[in-house]
């Protein structure tokens, strides 16, 4: 079958596809065909050995991923060849606390991921995709959707009328923003640029701030609820954005901690955190019963994802360069 794998260290140009052995499914597992990938910042910065592979190269990058059931291995009743499904982030974590050893076995990163034709996954893992969805649309969801919905829905505890800031137009914040909306929240959102910001209100943003051009961003999320603060952020910018994050939440509000895109460590003003009894709260995408609760939801109110752009996985090192080049608004896919 074929596959993509990172084979060296020298970021997208060694991204290579290769042919490897298809895989044999056993007691309990699922042959899943693939036939679409999405990508996350995560992947691009394995791929890139910003973070590191934490495990042997040569790898198959890429976490996310839906397909069709293409064989069963023993023991597994709940599902037959044809059935379409999604697969979690993360196959161990199916409810409860996270724990070491659901992270450890995250796709893409350890183990080797989904950008490959077939792929053998626990049966108690995967999720049917619902019908109005495409492979396409349901490739976008394990990962940047999961981490949305947690961050909103399940920690954050949303509720209609809140104000939630979301930063960016990638593949979490324009879930945030469709989320929140979905759940009678007014979403501020901040932007790069003036035409990304214009996507953003058609979106349904309610109010958009251009970040490069007005900087002070909290100062404008502040003016924006009366000078109280929003309720909550979603926080995918890391030290470089952390500190204004924390000036533009209300007291009490709650900032969901989820990316770095500017790092992995910095200055923060921790007294921000206890003076406002800010809830800073870590998320780590999510679990599988996360995921089925926001399959629920979209299907009852027929969401789709936002898909900027789909690639052939022939020209996959295309799809990672676009996502570095951060002209896309919502989900880059790769068809398999
Ligand atoms: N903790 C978790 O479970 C989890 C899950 C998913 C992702 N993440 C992390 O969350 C981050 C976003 O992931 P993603 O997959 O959504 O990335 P993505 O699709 O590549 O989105 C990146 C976008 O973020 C915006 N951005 C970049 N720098 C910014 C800054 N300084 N201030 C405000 N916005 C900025 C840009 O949009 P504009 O041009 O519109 O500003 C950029 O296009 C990454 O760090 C990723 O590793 C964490």
């Amino acid at each position: 079958m074929k596959a993509i794998q990172i084979t060296g260290t020298s970021g997208l140009d060694s991204l290579q596809m290769v042919q490897i052995p298809q895989p044999k499914p056993g007691q309990g597992e699922v042959l899943v065909r693939i036939h679409a990938v999405s990508l996350n910042y995560r992947d691009y910065m394995n791929v890139m050995g910003i973070r590191g592979v934490s495990g042997p190269i040569p790898r198959v990058p890429c976490s996310d991923g839906a397909g069709e059931v293409a064989g069963v291995g023993p023991g597994v009743t709940e599902w037959k060849v044809g059935d379409r499904v999604v697969i979690p982030f993360m196959p161990q974590w199916l409810d409860g606390e996270m724990t070491q050893v659901h992270q450890a076995r995250a796709l893409g990163a350890n183990v080797d991921g989904l950008l490959r034709e077939f792929a053998v996954l626990p049966a108690g893992c995967l999720l049917h995709i619902p019908d109005y969805l495409s492979y396409e649309e349901a490739s976008t969801l394990p990962c940047a959707a999961v981490t949305a919905w947690n961050a909103l829905v399940v920690r954050g505890q949303l509720k209609a009328g809140d104000s939630v800031l979301v930063l960016g137009t990638g593949g979490v914040s324009i879930f945030a923003l469709q989320l929140a909306r979905l759940a009678g929240a007014r979403v501020l959102a901040i932007s790069s640029s003036d035409d990304k910001c214009e996507r953003l209100l058609a979106m349904g943003a309610d109010a958009v701030c251009n970040y490069k051009t007005a900087p002070a961003w909290d100062a404008w999320a502040l003016a924006q609820t009366d000078g109280a603060g929003v309720d909550k952020v979603i926080e995918i910018g890391g030290p470089e954005t952390l500190n204004r994050s924390l000036k533009a939440v209300r007291f009490g509000g709650h900032v969901a901690l989820i990316g770095v895109l500017t790092g992995v460590s910095g200055d923060i003003q921790t007294v921000q955190i206890l003076r406002k009894s800010i809830r800073l709260d870590g998320i780590y995408v999510g679990s599988k019963a996360m995921f089925a609760s926001l399959l629920k939801a979209m299907s009852q109110h027929e969401l789709r994802p936002v898909i900027d752009s789909t690639f052939a996985m022939e020209h996959a090192a295309d799809a990672f360069r676009l996502m570095e080049s951060a002209r896309h608004v919502g989900k880059i896919v790769v068809k398999v």
